[in-house]
C-alpha cells in the first residue's frame, strides 16, 4: 500500500470521482485531476525501475479450455502485481495485458499503466498471454493444444483472472477495472472492454489492429493518396490489396524522423539488386546468400519469397519501432546505411546498405533487448505483402507462400483462413467496434495505425493519433529524448481520459 502524496492523491480522487457513475462527468473531472497532478511539482511520472526492487512472478490456475465445463485441464497462468501505489481497496486496479510474447516485471514497473498508477492509487497487474513466456499448457505447443490459443480464449483468460484478483486482492466491487495494451495486446484490451463491460470500466488500446485482414499491402504501400479514390469502402475480396495508405514506404520518405525521397529510392534499389541477384542465379546467387547470411540454400522459389520477405521485416521494422529503445535501426540509421556512399566512388550503394543494416539487425537481436513492455515485439493479425505497383520492396509475391506454410504446418485452408479473417471481423466489429470508454492511441508512422481506430466514433471512443509516432511507442516509458509530438500525445491521454 502506498504511503506518501499518492495516498492522498488517491483518496482526492476516491472522493471527487468514482461516485459519480454519468462518463461524462467522470471524464471531466478525471481531466481536472490530472490537471491537478502535472501542476504537482515533485511527483515524476516515470517510474525508476533500479530504485525499486522487482516484483515476484505469480502464477494463476486457469482452465485449458473455458467453454467445455467438462474439461477439467487447466494451465498456470503468470502474472506480476505492483501494489506500491494502491491507496485503497476502492481504487482503480490496471489490467497491463501481454499479447504474442513474454511478459516481464516491467509490465508492472514501466509504461503507462506504472506510470499513472501514482496519480491514480492504482493496483497494477501485468498477465501474460496464454502460450506465451512461460504461460505454456503442459503438453506445450502440440498441434492438438493450439486450438485453445485464440483471442476469445485470451479473453476468458481476462475475465477469469479479473474475477479471481478481484477475490485474492479483496478488491472493493465498486474498483474500476482498467485494461492496457500494445498491438495484438491493445486490440485484446479494447475487446475486453467491448465484451465484458461489466467487468472492465474502460481501456486504453495502443496501436490495436483491430481490423484484421488476410492481405495487409497498405503496410508497405507508397499509396494512392488522399483524394485518388483510395478510400472507398467497396468490400474488397479479400485477396485484392485495398489501396488506402502509404505506410512504411511514407515514413521511409519521412524527413522528420530522419526519412528521404533519395532513401526510399535507396530502399527500392537495394531491393531490385537483390532480386536481379537472385533471378541471375550462379555466382551471384552464392555471393548474396554469404553476404546476407542465409542459412540455407537460395534455388527454390519458396526461398527466395523468404529471402525478401526477411529483408522486407527489416526495414518494416525499423519503421514500426522507429525511435524505441532495444529497436536495432532506427529509419534514421538504416537511412544513413542505405545512402552511405561505397568505397571507392561517392556514390551511394544501397544493396551494401541494405546488407549492413541486416547485419546491425542480426547482431543486435538478443532477448534482453526486446522492448520492454513485452507485448509489442511482433504483430500476427495480418499477412505483410508487397503486391502493389507503389511498393517500394520486391514485388515478387510473398502471400501465396505464407498461406501454403498455414496450409502444410497447421492444415489451414486459404479458404478457412479467409473465413477466420471475416469471422474475426464479424465477431469484433472491425474498426467500428462500438465500444464505450476505450481510448485508442496510434502512431501515423507505425504501418499497423491504419487497422486500428484512428477517427473518432463518439464522445467515449477517444482516438488520439500521434504525429511520427512509431509502433506502440506510447506504451514505453517517457523520456527527455522522446519528441514534442509523443509527448503531445501522452498529454492528450492523460487529460482526455486517465
Ligand atoms: C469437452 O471435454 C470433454 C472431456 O475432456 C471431451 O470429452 C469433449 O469432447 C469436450 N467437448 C468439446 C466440444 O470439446
Ligand atoms: C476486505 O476489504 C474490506 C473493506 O473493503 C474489509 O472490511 C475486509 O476486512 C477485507 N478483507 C480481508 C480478508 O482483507
Ligand atoms: C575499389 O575499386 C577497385 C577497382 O575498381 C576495386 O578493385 C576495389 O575492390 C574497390 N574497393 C572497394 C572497397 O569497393
Amino acid at each position: 500500500m502506498a504511503v506518501g502524496p499518492a495516498w492522498w492523491l488517491g483518496l482526492l480522487f476516491l472522493v471527487s470521482v468514482w461516485g459519480f457513475s454519468s462518463p461524462a462527468s467522470l471524464l471531466r473531472r478525471l481531466r481536472e485531476h490530472i490537471q491537478q497532478f502535472q501542476e504537482s511539482p515533485g511527483l515524476g511520472l516515470s517510474l525508476s525501475p533500479e530504485a525499486v526492487a522487482l516484483p515476484k512472478e505469480r502464477w494463476l490456475e486457469q482452465p485449458l479450455d473455458p467453454f467445455n465445463a467438462s474439461d477439467g485441464r487447466s494451465f498456470l497462468q503468470r502474472y506480476w502485481v505492483n501494489d506500491q501505489y494502491w491507496a485503497s481497496q476502492n481504487g482503480p486496479v490496471f489490467l497491463h495485458l501481454g499479447g504474442e510474447g513474454s511478459l516481464g516485471p516491467g509490465s508492472v514497473m514501466r509504461g503507462h499503466p506504472a506510470a499513472l498508477a501514482p496519480a491514480w492509487g492504482a493496483l497494477v497487474i501485468g498477465l501474460e498471454h496464454r502460450f506465451y513466456g512461460l504461460s505454456i499448457p503442459p503438453g506445450g505447443l502440440d498441434m492438438a493444444q493450439l486450438r485453445f490459443l485464440s483471442s476469445r480464449h485470451a479473453l476468458a483468460d481476462v475475465v477469469s483472472a479479473r474475477l479471481a484478483f478481484s477475490h485474492l486482492f479483496n478488491v472493493s466491487s465498486s474498483s474500476p477495472w482498467v485494461c492496457f495494451g500494445g498491438s495484438y495486446a491493445g486490440s485484446l484490451a479494447a475487446w475486453a472492454r467491448l465484451k465484458f463491460p461489466h467487468l472492465i470500466f474502460a481501456s486504453v488500446a495502443s496501436s490495436a489492429p483491430v481490423r484484421a485482414v488476410l492481405d495487409f499491402s497498405e503496410y508497405n504501400e507508397v499509396g494512392a493518396g488522399a483524394g485518388a479514390g483510395a478510400e472507398k469502402p467497396q468490400e474488397p475480396s479479400l485477396l485484392t490489396p485495398p489501396f488506402r495508405q502509404q505506410v512504411v514506404s511514407r515514413s521511409l520518405r519521412s524527413t522528420a524522423i530522419g526519412g528521404s525521397r533519395e532513401c526510399l529510392a535507396a530502399t527500392s534499389a537495394a531491393f531490385a539488386e537483390v532480386e536481379r541477384r537472385l533471378r541471375a542465379g550462379g555466382a551471384a546467387r552464392a555471393a548474396l546468400r554469404v553476404e546476407l547470411g542465409a542459412c540455407g540454400s537460395l534455388d527454390a522459389v519458396e526461398d527466395h519469397a523468404e529471402l525478401l520477405g526477411a529483408l522486407q521485416a527489416l526495414v518494416g521494422g525499423a519503421v514500426q519501432y522507429d525511435g524505441q529503445a532495444g529497436a536495432p535501426l532506427s529509419v534514421r540509421r538504416l537511412c544513413g546505411l542505405l545512402l552511405k556512399a561505397g568505397g571507392n566512388c561517392s556514390r551511394p550503394e544501397p544493396y551494401h546498405g541494405l546488407r549492413r543494416a541486416a547485419q546491425v539487425s542480426t547482431s543486435a537481436r538478443r532477448p534482453e533487448e526486446r522492448a520492454p513492455w513485452g507485448s509489442c515485439a511482433t504483430c500476427a493479425v495480418g499477412h505483410v505483402t508487397c503486391e502493389v505497383p507503389r511498393c517500394p520492396f520486391s514485388q515478387l509475391p510473398a502471400l501465396p507462400s505464407h498461406l501454403e506454410l498455414c496450409e502444410q504446418v497447421f492444415g489451414l485452408s486459404t479458404s478457412s483462413v479467409a473465413q477466420a479473417v471475416a469471422q474475426t471481423n464479424s465477431y469484433y466489429g472491425g474498426q467500428t467496434p462500438g465500444a464505450t470508454q476505450v481510448l485508442f492511441v496510434n502512431g501515423d508512422t507505425d504501418p499497423w495505425h491504419v487497422l486500428s481506430v484512428t477517427g473518432n466514433l463518439g464522445p467515449s471512443e477517444s482516438t488520439i493519433l500521434i504525429p511520427s509516432g512509431s509502433h506502440c511507442l506510447d506504451m514505453a516509458p517517457e523520456k527527455p529524448s522522446d519528441s514534442p509530438s509523443l509527448h503531445q500525445g501522452r498529454q492528450v491521454r492523460k487529460k482526455k481520459f486517465l
